[in-house]
């Protein structure tokens, strides 16, 4: 009886250890699959983290202030003589080296604007083929040059300003006799001539004669005789076509700011954060010609008359329209108020 009991308690405790051992194994056999999921876990974690971080890495490297090695874009400034020409080339000026590219001015001999078309040709091959100096913004007082005719398989992008043109006649008139707070202490070619513009127009001088107007529909047509011909209509319709056609932008001097707003938003490789320097510093770079007077209606009356006013007057107002429209089209009137 005594055995018997025995007997099948051996067995019992037998069945008991086996039973021990499965459940253990099996909770251990789990606890390595949990362990398992949660290293996989893990590591997609880890990975998508590491994405993430390169991800941040590419896009710092895209807003960082290196050099635009890919970039080879070729900007064309062809700046007409007072129009506060000097104002915007300084702002690219102090904002190439942030921003990674070059400013080049291109000295046009004597004050003709125009290049013989050889130098024409060295310029264009050098400009298009120089990659050291891309992306690169050339400014100088020189008419369009149409990189079409020489076979250049780059067109670089074209700017202009504008400005009103007796505006502009008669801030240069007083800028030769009484130079400007930029250069104060440089002596111009009229210096000590007191005669007003008013009077100037009333004795009939060349200085103020209305042919001196004749400028900013040359440098928008181009290096074909026509342009250079005061009163050539073609010249006017080629001037309109070159900048409809072969002008990214073309804004006017009283909206300089707003000129250069549209071209931040277009040209960042250039104009990034061009807004905020030109506000900040608006006293330093605005170039004031001394002692310029205000024509009198009677004067204004006068220039009016002439075939130059008119046209140069359209050119203008043509440019202006267009400009309104980009502004208008981009919905910014941020800074015009
Ligand atoms: C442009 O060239 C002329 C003559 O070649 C020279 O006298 C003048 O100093 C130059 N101007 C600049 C800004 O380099
Ligand atoms: C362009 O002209 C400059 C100055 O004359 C010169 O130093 C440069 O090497 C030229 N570049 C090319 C590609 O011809
Ligand atoms: C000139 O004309 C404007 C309007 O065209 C007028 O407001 C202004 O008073 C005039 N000035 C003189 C001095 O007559």
């Amino acid at each position: 009886m005594l055995l018997r009991f025995f007997n099948q308690g051996y067995r019992i405790w037998a069945f008991a250890v086996i039973l021990l051992f499965v459940v253990i194994g099996t909770f251990i056999q789990f606890k390595f699959v949990k362990l398992e999921e949660s290293r996989n876990a893990l590591e997609a974690t880890v990975a998508r983290l590491q994405l993430a971080n390169n991800l941040l890495v590419a896009e710092r490297g895209t807003n960082g202030n290196e050099k635009n090695v890919d970039d080879d874009t070729i900007v064309i400034y062809n700046r007409v003589p007072k129009t506060a020409s000097t104002s915007f080339v300084n702002v690219a000026y102090d904002l190439c080296k942030r921003n990674g590219f070059n400013v080049l001015h291109l000295n046009v001999t004597g004050n003709l604007h125009v290049m013989p078309i050889p130098d024409q040709a060295r310029f264009v091959y050098n400009v298009t083929h120089w990659n050291a100096k891309k992306p690169g913004l050339y400014h100088g007082h020189v008419a369009f040059i149409d990189f079409d005719k020489f076979g250049s398989s780059q067109r670089p992008i074209y700017l202009n300003l504008l400005r009103k043109p007796l505006d502009r006649l008669v801030s240069y008139y007083y800028f030769l006799r009484f130079g400007d707070n930029y250069r104060p202490h440089l002596i111009r070619r009229k210096h000590g001539d007191k005669m007003t513009f008013d009077e100037c127009v009333k004795r009939k001088q060349s200085d103020c004669d209305p042919v001196n107007m004749w400028l900013q529909i040359p440098f928008l047509c181009g290096h074909m005789p026509e342009c250079w011909e005061p009163g050539n209509q073609w010249a006017l319709d080629q001037a309109k076509h070159n900048l409809a056609s072969r002008y990214l932008l073309v804004g006017v001097t009283e909206q300089l700011q707003e000129f250069i707003s549209v071209l931040e938003a277009t040209l960042p490789t250039f104009f990034r954060g061009a807004v905020k320097h030109f506000q900040s510093s608006k006293k330093s770079h605005l170039r004031k010609t001394n002692l310029k007077r205000e024509p009198s209606n009677e004067t204004v009356a006068e220039i009016m008359k002439s075939k130059v006013w008119k046209m140069e007057t359209e050119l203008y107002e043509y440019a202006l329209d267009q400009f309104e429209y980009v502004k208008k089209k981009m919905g910014s009137n941020r800074c015009s108020n």
